[in-house]
């Protein structure tokens, strides 16, 4: 596991992948508006946190941006990712919405740029024609695809201008992705895991609770930790309050055995929090 290491130990694992380095665990920021939005993310600047996970669809990329520009953090020391929404899939769109988001979000480039939901009537190729130029034009540094399905990812892997680093798809303890997780392994890609947390909802079982008392630490933590063990795995949990901000990223200092890897995969129920 690469990491980035201080005296007291690893604090983030890093993921690399064609030159990019994408800590693993970003903050996620759906929902979160206003003046609220600007506060958690200088606060999870402030707290550490290096990649950050908005979208055109989440009408919070001028307070992502407006964060961006306020905060000491270098952008280029910030992995950021934003997503197209899938009415504005068609090339002219794809190009012009980006365009908007860069200049919301107060920044040259983002990231990485993602196709939110696959688009039944816009043929892939002509949205990843826009993606091509908007990568020569360096306005995204990567490219990959979110709610894409394992029949849906392969094709769209092997047609892609460039590589595709990752398809952002729900994943957590109740939901296995365990088609799509290999394919990402076997491939150069990585799966970015939404709703990490299952929204706070449902992780109350015995099984990470016991887990979690063993250590120490909180189910959030131990799920978490869950994620960032398994190979090719980033997960982006979103956080308003800086207590919780600070507790996800606060799983470096224990590590799962391999039972208890095992025991939480198997609490997998095909338990979906967004149905599409
Ligand atoms: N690509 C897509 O289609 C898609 C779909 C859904 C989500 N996403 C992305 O994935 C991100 C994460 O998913 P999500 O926001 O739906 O759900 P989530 O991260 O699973 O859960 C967020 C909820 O968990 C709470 N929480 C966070 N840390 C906690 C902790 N340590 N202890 C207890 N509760 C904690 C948060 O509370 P507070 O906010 O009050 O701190 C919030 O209510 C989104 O924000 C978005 O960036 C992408």
């Amino acid at each position: 596991m690469k990491g980035n290491h201080t005296e007291s130990g690893e604090t983030m694992k890093i993921i690399q992948l064609y030159g990019a380095k994408i800590p693993a665990i970003g903050l996620g920021t759906w929902d979160l508006r206003g003046s609220e939005c600007v506060q958690a993310v200088m606060s999870a600047l402030e707290i550490g946190y290096r990649h950050l996970d908005t979208a055109q669809f989440y009408q919070n990329e001028e307070e992502v941006g407006k964060a961006l520009s306020q905060s000491p953090v270098r952008r280029e020391d910030i992995f950021l990712t934003t997503k197209v929404w899938p009415t504005y899939l068609h090339y002219q769109d794809v190009i012009a919405t980006l365009g908007e988001s860069l200049r919301k979000l107060r920044t040259d480039y983002v990231d990485l740029f993602l196709i939110h939901w696959p688009s039944l009537s816009v043929p892939l190729e002509e949205t990843f024609e826009a993606m091509k130029v908007l990568l020569e034009q360096g306005k995204t540094r990567y490219i990959g695809v979110s709610n894409f399905s394992a029949e849906q990812l392969e094709p769209a892997y092997a047609m892609a201008p460039a590589p595709l680093l990752t398809n952002q798809v729900e994943y957590h303890p109740l939901l296995s992705q365990k088609e799509i997780l290999q394919f990402c392994q076997k491939h150069e890609m990585f799966l970015t895991a939404y709703c990490p947390l299952v929204r706070g909802r449902s992780l109350q079982n015995t099984i990470i609770k016991d887990i979690a008392s063993k250590y120490g630490k909180s189910i959030a933590q131990v799920t978490l930790r869950w994620f960032i063990q398994q190979e090719k795995v980033v997960a982006i949990p979103k956080a308003l309050r800086p207590e919780h901000q600070k507790e996800n990223i606060e799983i470096f200092d224990f590590e799962l055995n391999e039972d208890e890897m095992k025991a939480i995969s198997h609490l997998d129920r095909g338990e979906r929090v967004v149905t599409g």
